[in-house]
């Protein structure tokens, strides 16, 4: 296949966000978007930094997401202007100079310290819209975030450009290659830490690279939805093995879950009906799909498995209805992704406000717009054996309805995410993750 033209892409997500950018800015009546990188935050009373998170709306105008000091100044019908601080410091490895693909689409003024950004930035801040944290404030900008700016950009953020999507491909590309060795380090036995090490070798990307801390749960241990301890000794009886781990590339996330068992048996069949209905729902990744229909489809699918696996007594509509489901898959189905992990606005109305409700019962789900063109939306569904949502059952009188032995002789294995992330199209579904997976060794 032919390398995409990052140069033409790069183009035309930049007209896109300057359109985008005008919108908003005339929503709030402002002449200038003002946009912080952010800055270095120490621990208390220390001198130790913690690891520099960019300002998402900093990095979705440029490919960069090491520049704390640095600004962004774009103006309507003027070219963007970047000012770059790259300090003179034999302590620390400063930023590289600004180069590739996209440093001709921009005005770029280098500083040697913070505080000459001043000079360079509007003379006051009346008509700028400033988009940042209170700590990057250097006067005359201090953030003040306008409802309506921020509301607009991030609504819109949610359709992503060719350029993002292709972003989101490399991400992607990271990641897959990294859960394949960590399938393989799982296979030949290696413990959790030991896992987590030859998937960030893999990816190539320390901790603080990462888009999320990295989930690698051996047997019980992938019952807890977060799970982020990492034994370093392997367990005496390995059964099965649940890693939610992502990669970062230029600031965008993939997001991916896998479940294996250590042998064939029921587990492996439970996880390959999981597997099946998993892909029918990334198949539903439709433009005007309501995603809390799909969320609600999915309670259904794993109330049909639980069923057929025996691990419930009531009919699937029952136990969807009744909440029993709820013990099982009680986080939502996904999210939107792109910029960050959790993609912002997942629950916005329009581009000016209101908020889409939840559906009663289903306080996780993170997600609940219409489908359209551009999106990307990760697809999770999950089955746990989680002890406590379990008692919780019987506490609520449901205990009937769950088939109590099958449940403890799946305990063990602790439970099953597959998670992929998906591009809405005018057509079809473009599941980013297996076309990946299913194209490399
Ligand atoms: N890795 C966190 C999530 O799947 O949402
Ligand atoms: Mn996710
Ligand atoms: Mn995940």
């Amino acid at each position: 296949m032919m390398a995409p033209d990052l140069n033409a892409l790069y183009r035309e997500h930049l007209a896109a966000l300057s359109a985008r950018a005008d919108a908003a800015l005339e929503r709030g009546g402002f002449d200038h978007l003002v946009v912080p990188a952010g800055v270095l935050k120490y621990q208390l009373f220390d001198d130790r930094d913690y690891p520099f998170a960019v300002n998402p709306q900093f990095k979705a105008w440029l490919p960069v997401t090491q520049a704390p000091g640095s600004w962004l100044v774009y103006t309507p019908g003027q070219k963007p202007r970047l000012i770059f601080l790259q300090p003179h410091d034999y302590w620390h490895v400063v930023p590289a100079a600004p180069s590739g693909y996209w440093v001709d689409a921009f005005d770029i003024d280098i500083i040697r310290t913070p505080a000459e950004a001043t000079a360079l930035l509007p003379t006051s801040s009346a008509r700028c819209a400033v988009l940042g944290d209170a700590d990057s404030a250097i006067w005359p900008m201090v953030p003040n975030n306008p409802a309506p700016v921020v509301q607009y950009l991030e609504y819109h953020r949610a359709y992503k450009t060719a350029y993002e999507i292709e972003m989101m491909r490399e991400a992607t590309r990271m990641g897959v290659r990294a859960h394949r060795a960590a399938e393989r380090a799982f296979r030949a036995g290696a413990s959790e830490f030991g896992i987590h090490l030859a998937y960030c070798q893999a990816a190539r990307q320390d901790v603080v690279d990462l888009p999320y801390r990295n989930i690698v749960a051996l047997n019980e241990h992938a019952a807890v939805l977060h799970y982020t301890g990492l034994d370093t000794l392997p367990p005496k009886t390995l059964r099965s093995f649940l890693i939610d781990a992502g990669a970062s590339y230029n600031g965008y996330a993939s997001d991916i879950t896998r479940t294996y068992a250590k042998e064939d048996g029921p587990f492996e069949s439970l996880i390959q009906a999981m597997d099946r209905l998993q892909r029918e729902l990334c198949n539903k990744v439709t433009a005007g799909t309501d995603y809390r229909a799909l969320h609600l489809d999915a309670h259904l699918g794993i109330a049909r498995i639980l069923r057929e696996f025996d691990l419930i007594h009531v009919d699937p509509e029952v136990a969807v209805e009744t909440g029993v489901s709820s013990a099982f898959f009680p986080h939502g189905l996904g999210h939107g992704i792109g910029l960050q992990v959790h993609d912002v606005a997942g629950f916005a109305e329009s581009d000016s406000g209101g908020t889409r409700a939840k559906p009663e019962g289903h306080p996780y789900l993170r997600l609940t717009r219409d489908l359209a063109p551009g999106m990307v939306v990760t697809i999770e569904p999950g089955l746990y054996f989680i002890d406590m949502l379990l008692e919780e059952l019987k506490d609520r009188g449901l205990g009937p309805s769950v088939n109590w032995d099958t449940v403890n002789a799946f305990r063990p294995y602790g439970g099953i995410r597959i998670e992929d992330d998906v591009v809405c199209t005018e057509g079809a579904a473009l599941n980013l993750t297996r076309t990946i997976w299913e194209a490399s060794p």
